[in-house]
């Protein structure tokens, strides 16, 4: 029967018929409601309602009523684990791609529409308006997007807009912006897109995107540095609008996890600087990034979260009670250290687009306390040797273990574009003024000075917390989008490495070899602090607990680089990077800042967990419908037509 009835929608959809309704006639806005029922119970494991677009899901109850509609082929619409649900694919094929025999043809997707609210919205690469072979071709409108394209927030408050083109394969971009002759096409940006605005909405996408056997992307802010957020040919869940945040009251009580205190209820389409805003309004901190325009309950939550605050309070992961998340089989569930225990694991840490769509989280919040931050730097040059500057460079990392158990974060770069020279940008001391920063920094400049190196441009700030101290220090143009000329790989460096001189100066070795000859690291002296309140079993990267240091080495490429000319540099980057895992062996890198070619990386991003991650993935999306390169479970697909270090989102998935 399921078989008969999958078939069925197959030849609707290469014959191009209209959906009908009882009387025959054709399914429209008027005749057919959006898929959708108010459901008011509590979300089971936070104890507390639902948000309103929570509340708004689609049940058993919506799949009967369209049966009542007589709708053909109902079944697309409907639950893995429902009564007709169509056969579960055990086989895996390739994703159904645009043009092909059972791709749903326009009317099909017409009525999605419907049942959706008129939530789709079809594929058309934002810079279309650029190009003449677009219907959307319009000069006035190409410069406008010309000039907004780089702006912080324009990439994420577009339908198919990301922070970083390169691995989504630089399909469409402003002509000034992108090769000479450049063309524009979907390349790897999804088909259509759900603009989500309530539970229903996503569950609808999830069944149809199942049952049909299309590629499922799930866009927040497309902060990716991988394209974890586009595909091509996919149908994209845009969780953006899941905005709201909630003050749950200081003396919140969770249960399963013992927590009692300040917490916030947040969707997962909330940007970084909405909830500091809030919790700054209450007096209150919470841990999230170092930027205003990431969004914390997604991909931020999903591979870790590191933060100036983690230090002191453990990482972003670590600060989740719960969860609400839409299945792949379409069912919409709570999850806490109770409830799906083993997803609830998977989900803090195990990485975005995998387990499910997440539409909200319970977060624990902190007291506002003073922070406190530091600049300073010190070159090669003048009375400066290259030998002293390197004994600087061992000085400054030998004080990293002080100063993460000291609760602070210390983003640091060296850049050796001619004479190498240290950036300190800054050092941030949590609860602390500069008096005692001061403390801290006294004996390390006492040993540059005893080494020729004298800092002269130390300057120490006060703020009064989190968000006065990110408008000091970082600018919001900084959070540039829209770029695709750079690549970035990363590692973690073990606490052990200080515990060993040898050690320590092997890594020293390494980055000092990588710098040279790259011209620029970044890094972040921080730790995982232990949070004695909560039991902190998930699946953030084992070698996040060891690690003293996250440190980035990128490879760039000019305006004019072909694919060949980024494969090799990426190719390059792979390379220089085999002294940073010599020096860190068994350690691993930071899944949301990392190369999308780093060699064993389901070693480097999910260490231990790994084998059990891939079990559960088994478990809980046998059908492969969640995939983004690099997730869990990843490498029993391939994209089609990728080259050797350039893996980009421009093909279709198929399975190995
Ligand atoms: C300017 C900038 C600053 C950054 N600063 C920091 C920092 O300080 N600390 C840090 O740790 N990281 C930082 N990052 C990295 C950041 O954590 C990752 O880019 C992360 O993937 C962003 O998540 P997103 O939801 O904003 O982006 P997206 O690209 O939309 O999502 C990333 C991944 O998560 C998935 N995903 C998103 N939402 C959901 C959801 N609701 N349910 C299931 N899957 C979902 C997506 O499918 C994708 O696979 C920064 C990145 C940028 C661009
Ligand atoms: C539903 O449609 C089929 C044909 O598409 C028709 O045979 C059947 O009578 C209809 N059922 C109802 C309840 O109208
Ligand atoms: C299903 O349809 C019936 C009859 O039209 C209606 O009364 C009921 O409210 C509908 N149920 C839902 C969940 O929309
Ligand atoms: C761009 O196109 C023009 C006109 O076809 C051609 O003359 C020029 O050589 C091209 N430039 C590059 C870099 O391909
Ligand atoms: C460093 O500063 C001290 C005091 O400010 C000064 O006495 C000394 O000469 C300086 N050394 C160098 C190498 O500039
Ligand atoms: C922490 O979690 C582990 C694994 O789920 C469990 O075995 C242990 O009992 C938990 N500890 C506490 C204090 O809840």
């Amino acid at each position: 029967m399921a078989r008969l009835a999958f078939i069925a929608v197959l030849s609707l959809a290469s014959l191009a018929l209209a959906q009908t309704i009882q009387d025959g006639t054709e399914a429209t806005e008027e005749n057919v409601a959006p898929a959708v029922e108010e459901v008011q119970v509590d979300a089971a494991s936070s104890g507390i309602d639902y948000f309103p677009f929570e509340s708004s899901q689609l049940t058993g109850d919506i799949i009967t009523n369209l049966t009542n509609y007589n709708l053909s082929n109902v079944e697309v619409f409907d639950f893995s684990d429902a009564d007709n649900a169509l056969e579960r694919r055990t086989t895996r094929v390739c994703k159904t791609y645009p043009g092909e025999k059972g791709w749903p043809a326009r009317p099909i997707w017409f009525l999605l529409n419907i049942l959706l609210g008129g939530a789709l919205i079809e594929g058309v690469p934002t810079a279309a308006p650029c190009y003449s072979n677009w219907p959307q071709y319009d000069e006035a409108k190409c410069a406008a997007v010309t000039s907004e394209w780089g702006t912080p927030s324009y990439q994420l408050s577009q339908p198919l807009g990301i922070q970083y083109y390169v691995f989504e394969g630089v399909s469409c971009l402003p002509p000034s912006l992108t090769r000479t002759n450049a063309t524009c096409t979907l390349g790897g940006m999804p088909s259509y897109v759900v603009k989500a605005t309530n539970v229903a909405q996503v569950q609808l996408a999830v069944n149809f995107a199942r049952n049909l056997n299309l590629r499922l992307i799930v866009k927040n802010k497309g902060h990716d540095f991988k394209a974890k957020s586009s595909g091509a040919g996919a149908l994209s869940v845009w969780t953006n609008a899941f905005s709201s945040i909630q003050y749950l009251g200081s003396t919140y009580t969770h249960g399963p996890s013992g927590y009692k205190g300040p917490a916030f209820k947040i969707g997962s389409g909330v940007q970084a600087l909405s909830l500091y805003q809030a919790a700054d309004k209450l007096g209150l901190h919470i841990v999230g990034g170092n930027t205003r325009t990431v969004g914390i309950g997604g991909g931020y939550i999903a591979g870790g979260g590191h933060s100036p605050l983690m230090s002191m309070y453990g990482m972003a992961a670590d600060q989740v009670l719960s969860m609400e998340v839409v299945l792949p089989n379409g069912r919409f569930v709570s999850v806490d250290e109770k409830t799906y225990p083993d997803l609830f694991f998977a989900l803090r840490g195990g990485g975005g687009s995998t387990w499910g769509i997440v539409t909200s989280l319970v977060i624990r919040a902190y007291p506002k306390k003073p922070v406190s931050t530091l600049t300073y730097s010190f070159g090669i040059g003048g009375d400066i040797s290259k030998e002293a500057f390197w004994k600087g460079i061992d000085a400054v990392f030998a004080k990293f273990p002080e100063y993460a158990d000291k609760g602070m974060y210390s983003y640091w770069s060296i850049a050796c574009f001619g004479d190498c020279s240290f950036a300190m940008t800054p050092q941030w001391g949590n609860d602390m003024d500069s008096a005692a920063l001061g403390t801290l920094s006294t004996p390390l400049f006492n040993e540059l000075a005893a080494l020729g190196i004298n800092v002269t441009d130390a300057v120490y700030t006060n703020y009064d917390g989190v968000i006065s101290a990110i408008d000091g220090t970082w600018s919001a143009e900084s959070e540039q989008g829209g770029v695709w000329n750079f690549n970035t790989a990363s590692r973690l460096f073990p606490r052990s490495n200080w515990e060993d001189p040898t050690k320590l100066a092997a890594q020293t070795a390494a980055l000092r070899t990588s710098v040279e000859a790259a011209g620029m690291i970044l890094g972040y002296n921080v730790k995982a602090a232990d949070n004695p309140s909560l039991n902190q079993t998930n699946a953030v990267n084992p070698a996040w607990r060891q690690t003293l240091l996250h440190a980035l080495l990128g490879v760039t490429w000019s305006q004019e680089a072909t694919p060949g000319d980024i494969a090799a540099a990426n190719k390059n980057l792979v390379k220089m990077m085999q002294s940073w895992r010599d020096a860190s062996p068994g350690a691993g890198a930071y899944l949301n800042e990392a190369d999308i070619n780093e060699p064993d990386w389901q070693q480097a991003f999910y260490g231990s967990n790994y084998a059990y991650l891939y079990q559960l993935k088994q478990k809980y999306d046998p059908w492969g419908l969640m995939w983004a390169p690099t997730a869990v479970g990843s490498e029993d697909w391939y994209i089609t037509g990728q080259v050797d270090y350039y893996p980009t989102q421009n093909g279709k998935l198929c399975p190995k």
